[in-house]
């Protein structure tokens, strides 16, 4: 492979960071990290940014008193300090409200109405600003409200320009059913091809009455539907850098299916003239999770800022909190109060009282230096584990966090086992230099392992424990909670 171009969703504005949106942010940065190791820094690239237009984000900042621009300035900046405390690693943030991406996206669109991929037309139905959709009484519950964000669709009736989605259907169905774009888990698949049979409408590329937008560039009486407008975020992030195109993977909550696996490929197919190797190789829809058995909100006083997992747990304690509690892809529930638990046990007690264990049996027990190094010189340099190479490429991450802290584990028990402490450091220094020799290389290889997801926690361990240096020093590495 000789580039990886990895995206995330863009997030909306109209609220704060939360775990959910870092989650998604995070599993995408520890592959971004891994695939950096694997072929090289610059043949990465990976994009995350915010969702800035739409009637829902000028509503919100209409609620603050705000002019939207500066609202979103300022929550948009929430995220980008939230993601350097979290030690996100993205080649680059983009705004959807940054002129290139207004210019590309608008030059995108007219691309679409020269090759007769649009058409005008008037749409009467519902429209839900939360969802930022346009949706079917059928997707409501009983009550008439939106299942997700608990409110009464708006009935409209306007002007839209559409897209021809029906010309497209058949053609991204076969490449789904076929696996040219692989929609992954599998079962994500079977979801995304039970959409085809339910049959999908034409969607609008523009709204009449939206002023927050980027205006059609041959009508200016519309502007983009922000879902349109925010699915080319994609590709207006990368249209000086063409090298990167298609995305490689693009990793997404299973909320927003529909618009990456069916309206975004369409997009493209019709942008492209229906050529297959200009649309997304991998779209990864991952689960969503609750807060103690509760959907996050604001009303319930659930949502869980990741700033605050910092302040207490260290940027790599919240980078594990976040990615450490269940399969990616599936669903899972996070209990705030098991945090510390969880965190003295996979950290503080389990690879943090290792790392501090050997490096200070090391520093107690060694007098034959040299000796040492020779042996650590001589251990093989691991190579990456095949598992974890397995696991990654399947994109396994929770079970590659898994896999470490179980080797952390096994050597708890090796040196439970061994007890180098108990030995006569005079006479049976040998011994003990194995054994430590042999357990420090153990702890490098964890390192190198842990690297994606504990990336300070690594540079740490490899510089306490440098070879080529010489240097062993006690560390601590998280302070039990
Ligand atoms: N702006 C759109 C996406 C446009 S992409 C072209 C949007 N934004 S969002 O702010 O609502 O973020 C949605 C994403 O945040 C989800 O797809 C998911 O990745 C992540 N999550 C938000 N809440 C989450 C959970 N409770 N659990 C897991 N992920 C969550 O939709």
């Amino acid at each position: 492979m000789s580039k990886f171009y990895l995206t995330t969703p863009i997030y909306y504005v109209n609220a704060m960071p939360h775990i959910g949106h870092a989650y998604t942010t995070l599993a995408a940065d520890a592959i971004a990290r891994y695939y950096r190791q694997k072929i090289g820094e610059d043949r990465v690239f990976f994009l995350t940014g915010t969702d800035e237009h739409g009637a829902k984000i000028a509503e919100a900042a209409e609620r603050d008193g705000k002019n939207p621009k500066l609202f979103c300035d300022e929550i948009a900046t929430l995220f980008v300090s939230t993601w350097q405390r979290l030690n996100i690693s993205h080649n680059h943030f983009i705004r959807t409200t940054d002129e290139y991406h207004e210019q590309g996206a608008a030059e995108f669109l007219r691309a679409l109405k020269v090759k007769g991929a649009l058409y005008e037309g008037d749409y009467a139905g519902l429209y839900c600003n939360g969802c930022e959709s346009f949706i079917t009484e059928k997707q409501l519950r009983e009550d008439g409200l939106c299942k997700d964000h608990l409110r009464k669709p708006e009935r409209i009736v306007e002007k839209n320009w559409f897209f021809k989605l029906d010309k497209y259907l058949p053609k991204i169905q076969t490449i789904i059913e076929q696996g040219a774009i692989s929609v992954l888990p599998e079962a994500r698949t079977e979801e995304v091809l039970g959409l085809f049979r339910q049959g999908m409408e034409n969607f609008s590329v523009s709204r009449p009455n939206v002023r927050w937008g980027i205006p059609l560039p041959w009508d200016n009486a519309q502007t983009m539907y922000v879902w349109v407008e925010a699915l080319l975020n994609y590709w207006t992030a990368v249209h000086k850098r063409q090298m990167f195109w298609p995305p490689d993977l693009q990793i997404i909550g299973k909320d927003i299916i529909k618009f990456h696996c069916i309206y975004w490929p369409a997009m493209l197919l019709a942008y492209y003239d229906g050529d297959a190797e200009k649309i997304p190789k991998t779209i990864f829809a991952h689960g969503f999770f609750t807060v103690n058995g509760q959907k996050m909100s604001k009303t319930l006083g659930n949502v869980i800022d990741p700033n605050d997992l910092c302040d207490r747990y260290g940027r790599d304690g919240a980078r594990y909190l976040i990615l450490s509690q269940f399969p990616f892809g599936s669903d899972g529930d996070i209990e705030e109060g098991k945090f510390d638990e969880k965190y003295n046990a996979d950290l503080a007690n389990g690879i943090g009282n290792l790392v501090s264990r050997v490096t200070t049996l090391c520093v107690k027990q060694i007098t034959d230096w040299q000796k040492f190094w020779k042996l650590e010189e001589e251990q093989e340099i691991k190579g990456e584990k095949q598992d974890a190479k397995e696991l990654i490429n399947n994109f396994m991450l929770y079970e590659m966090i898994q896999s470490v802290i179980q080797d952390a584990r096994l050597c708890d028990e090796i040196l439970a086992k061994e007890k180098p402490w108990q030995y006569d450091k005079q006479k049976e220094q040998e011994k003990i230099t194995a054994d430590l020799a042999y357990l420090i290389s153990r702890i490098l290889s964890i390192a190198k392992d842990i690297a994606p997801f504990l990336p300070l926690t690594t540079k740490t361990i490899q510089k306490k424990i440098d070879i080529s240096k010489k240097i062993i020093e006690p560390v601590t590495l998280f302070p039990r909670k």
